[in-house]
């Protein structure tokens, strides 16, 4: 009886094909991201949040609010919770070594006159990436020179978490060298407080990466790791194109370890530094 009862509450919150389709449409409309079909559970451990604390009933009702007069911050909340925004300090451990030992000291070494720099995260999350970036620039010294590291992601509520820079006890267990916690960060109650002198390297923005880059760069360096692989092929093309053109001469792209520029944009050279991949501009 009872488990009749569950099976009944059950078909009646769940998502109808219309409103599953309906979803579909609005995150890819939204945010680029592809969600397949069969993905129910996705949708329901993301949105069903949403739906208790607006005092919805059921998925449906919150499709039928954002079909309608949805406040905005409603709209944003559904899109931010549809993004993954899983990362790690120093995430490919290769791609950092390989910025460590061989093309930071090269990209100094070339920019040792204008004594600038200029490096994008474009789907920073929560600061990880940018801020392991800047601590291996700290390492360098760089006494008087320019470096500016360029954070951004679709989602401001992560965004915020990134420029406030403090970290819970789990997320410094990942990734982070022990040197480095020591060094750049202090006690902040149980979580951890990154340093004003590596906040103040990176500067994070709202961006989708869908919209013009027109006004950004040159970059000498661009991280665009574990976004594309959301997208369909048409938006990774205008994606890669988009980037190449706001990198400097010779500018390297990092993507994630799942992506590629291959078949997707062939005026990207692949070069690779020891056990990473990074893709060149000419
Ligand atoms: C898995 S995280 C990657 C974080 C980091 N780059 C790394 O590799 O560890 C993917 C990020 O892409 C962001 N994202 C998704 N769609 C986006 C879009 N259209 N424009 C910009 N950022 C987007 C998400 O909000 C999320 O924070």
């Amino acid at each position: 009886m009872q488990t009749m009862l569950g099976e009944k509450q059950l078909a009646q919150t769940a998502i109808s094909a219309e409103n599953y389709a309906f979803l579909q449409r609005y995150i890819y409309q939204e945010s680029g991201i592809v969600i397949d079909a069969g993905k129910n559970y996705l949708i329901e451990s993301r949105l069903l949040p949403i739906v208790k604390q607006e005092n919805l009933s059921t998925l449906n009702d919150l499709c039928s609010l954002l079909r309608a007069t949805a406040p905005l911050q409603l709209k944003s909340r559904v899109v931010e919770s549809m993004t993954t925004n899983e990362t790690l300090f120093f995430r490919d451990l290769s791609v950092f070594d390989a910025l460590q030992k061989d093309i930071l000291p090269k990209l100094i070494e070339a920019r040792r006159n204008v004594r600038r720099l200029s490096i994008w995260s474009a789907a920073a999350s929560s600061g990880q990436e940018a801020y392991s970036i800047a601590m291996l620039l700290k390492e360098f010294g760089l006494e008087g020179w320019k470096v500016q590291i360029f954070g951004t992601d679709l989602n401001q509520q992560i965004l915020d978490k990134a420029a406030a820079g403090k970290y819970l006890q789990i997320e410094v267990n990942r990734g982070l060298p022990a040197k480095y916690l020591v060094k750049y960060f202090t006690r902040a109650g149980l979580d951890w407080q990154i340093s004003d002198a590596l906040r103040s390297m990176v500067k994070f923005q709202r961006f989708d990466l869908r919209t013009s880059m027109s006004s950004f760069g040159p970059f000498d360096l661009i991280f665009c790791r574990n976004v594309l692989i959301y997208f369909d092929v048409d938006t990774k093309k205008q994606i890669l194109a988009s980037i190449r053109r706001t990198m400097s001469p010779g500018g390297l792209l990092a993507l994630g370890a799942a992506e590629t520029t291959i078949n997707l944009d062939n005026a990207y050279t692949r070069v690779v530094h020891g056990a990473a991949t990074f893709y060149q501009v000419p």
